[in-house]
């Protein structure tokens, strides 16, 4: 509690009023004192003087012999109750020879040296010729008597005699006690005044101050709708203005920074890439969703330790700045990610741990190994017929076939050319559909018509296999608006599959309706059927399921991603659904755009 400036501030002016009070009053009351002794004094010299000059027997040099005279002088005087006069002549010793006290009548004729209530020094002194005064306690008594002492000198400059005369203090004594306890009284009605002014003051200034204190505690806990009352224009209401100011500031920056925050949590948040933070030990600090899901984390991991091996950054040496900065490719599963890391530093320019930032590149990585792939199949699919051609024209050069041998060996050269034709052709056909340079030439046609003609087209190889033709058109089709000889390229091929990967006798059912807003042509067949792993990459180029065997039927195995380009670029949709050795059923849909 006396911590407090308020309680500090009244004892401070309690001290001081007290110190000044005690000060003053010590300084009233001896003054006091000595002005009411010194007029007692003064009365008492006046008294003896008067005496002196008044009585003919102390003005006569015999006082012994005027002894009786002058104590009836002395009866007759006046003189206060709390007084006393001696008359003391010195006969061999001084000796009391007259007296106005009536305490003891036998005192006549004693020794002044030795009567309780005189001081023999003082009567010495005196009949040296020095007066002399003395403010004496009475012995056993609780008293104080002045006592006075005054030689009377003959004219010869003898001393005659003395008077000594003593006065009770006592009612100066009281009077300063009466102003002891008037003093004291008047200290503890100001010392009261002062505590109720101090704390009244202190308030005043703790009141504000406290009230500042105890906003400054909430703004601390975050509450920042802070204000304070300005009362005044002192020095606390500045302090009150300079508060509320502050806190204006305050939330306005704590604002600015909330809205830079939350901007920076949510690019954070839905940003492609993942991000984590680690710090030096290894501990998880962050991690956006996009890294969670990658890292397979959860919310419990953030703030535990993360194994930085799982990653491929397990050998990171901090104290090495080149180990810190750098990228690489990691494998996780199917998905590839370009991993950035790169140091963030604390408060004191130190390496406080890693930011990590997750660059899913399994797109791209495909892209390339599709790339990759594609170069070393053209190149394989070239290179066979090219070894064929070669190894058979040096043979038809080196050797003396006969005629039937040469043709034969001509029509295989023949053959592969054609082979190698049509995989160039293929190939540039794939490329103008990638470039979009293909010029689709759209007219009405009747998907009927085109459906027959390309059946026409097989009719030679279905016989060969005695496979059966199912077809089942739906009646008054509407005309569709495509490029004739873009959709028979797609029939062509899907008809020659069902063909090809269906064994003799089977059979192929051909399906032509409306469905919605489109015409949904179904080919399906009863042959090897394609397993599901291989459905998945059936659209990709050159993917067969069975290499030999398809290059046997002359197949490149471009047919079905060609197929796939152009009815894409017709805004249609090829399907594929098949079974291990019961068949494949695909479909092709197309927009009938009405107008
Ligand atoms: N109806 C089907 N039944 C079984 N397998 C099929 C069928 N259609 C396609 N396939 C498989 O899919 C692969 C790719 O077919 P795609 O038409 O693209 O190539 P291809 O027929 O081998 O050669 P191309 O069509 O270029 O002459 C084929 O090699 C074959 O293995
Ligand atoms: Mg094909």
């Amino acid at each position: 509690m006396f911590s407090s400036i308020k309680w500090k501030f009244v004892l401070v002016y309690f001290l001081l009023v007290f110190i000044a009070m005690a000060i003053v009053g010590v300084f009233i009351i001896d003054r006091l004192q000595e002005q009411q002794i010194s007029n007692i004094t003064n009365n008492m010299e006046q008294y003896i003087v008067t005496l002196e000059s008044s009585s003919s027997y102390i003005a006569s040099d015999n006082w012994l012999e005027n002894r009786e005279e002058i104590q009836g002088y002395l009866d007759e005087w006046r003189i206060g109750a709390t007084e006393s006069l001696y008359v003391i002549y010195d006969e061999e010793v001084p000796t009391i020879i007259a007296s106005t006290s009536k305490r003891n009548v036998n005192i006549i004729g004693q020794n002044a040296l030795s009567y309780k209530y005189t001081n023999p020094e003082l009567i010495l002194d005196a009949f040296q010729g020095e007066p002399g005064d003395a403010a004496i306690k009475e012995l056993n008594e609780d008293r104080t008597n002045k006592h006075f002492v005054y030689p009377v000198i003959s004219e010869t400059g003898k001393v005659r005699g003395v008077l000594y005369m003593t006065s009770d203090l006592s009612d100066v004594f009281n009077t300063v006690n009466e102003s002891k306890v008037i003093l004291t009284n008047a200290t503890i009605l100001a010392l009261s005044i002062t505590v109720l002014l101090g704390f009244l003051i202190s308030s005043s200034i703790t009141v504000p101050i406290r009230d500042v204190t105890k906003k400054a505690e909430k703004m601390a806990k975050g509450d920042f709708d802070q204000s304070v009352e300005v009362k005044s224009n002192d020095e606390i209401g500045q302090l009150a203005s300079m508060f509320n100011y502050l806190t204006l500031k305050l939330k306005s920056t704590i604002n600015d920074m909330d809205l830079e925050r939350s901007k920076l949590d949510t690019i954070f948040k839905y940003m492609a890439e993942g991000v984590i933070a680690v710090d030096k030990d290894n501990n998880l600090i962050h991690a956006n969703l996009v890294a969670m899901d990658i890292l397979n984390l959860k919310e419990q991991n953030i703030g535990n330790s993360f194994d930085l091996k799982d990653i491929n950054l397990g050998n990171i040496d901090y104290q090495n700045q080149e180990d810190l900065e750098g990228s690489e490719i990691i494998g996780m599963g199917d998905e590839f990610y370009k991993v950035k890391h790169a140091p963030f530093k604390n408060e004191e320019g130190g390496i406080s741990g890693l930011i990590i930032v997750f660059q899913d590149i399994t797109n791209e990585h495909k892209l390339d190994n599709i790339r990759k792939e594609f170069v070393a199949n053209v190149s394989h699919e070239l290179k066979t017929p090219i070894t064929t051609i070669k190894s058979y024209t040096e043979t038809l050069i080196d050797s003396e076939l006969d005629r039937e041998l040469s043709e034969r060996f001509l029509g295989v050269i023949d053959s592969e050319c054609d082979r190698m034709a049509r995989l160039v052709r293929d190939l540039l056909q794939l490329s103008n559909l990638d470039y979009q340079k293909t010029k689709w030439k759209k007219a009405d046609i009747s998907l009927e018509d085109t459906i027959k003609d390309s059946i026409i087209k097989l009719d030679l190889s279905f016989k060969e296999k005695n496979q059966k033709i199912n077809l089942n058109i739906e009646e008054n089709l509407p005309k569709i608006t495509v490029d004739k000889d873009g959709i028979e390229q797609v029939i062509l091929n899907l008809l020659s599959n069902a063909n090809k990967y269906t064994e003799s006798n089977g059979e192929i059912d051909i399906n032509c309706h409306l469905e919605d807003e489109n015409a949904v042509i179904t080919i399906k067949d009863n042959g090897i059927g394609i397993s599901e792993v291989d459905q998945k990459r059936i659209f990709e180029r050159f993917y067969r399921v069975e290499k030999g065997r398809s290059r046997e039927l002359g197949g490149t195995g471009l047919g079905l991603s060609i197929a796939k380009e152009i009815v894409d670029a017709h805004n249609g949709n090829l399907n594929l659904s098949s079974r291990l050795n019961e068949g494949t059923k695909v479909s092709i849909e197309l927009p009938i755009n009405r107008v």
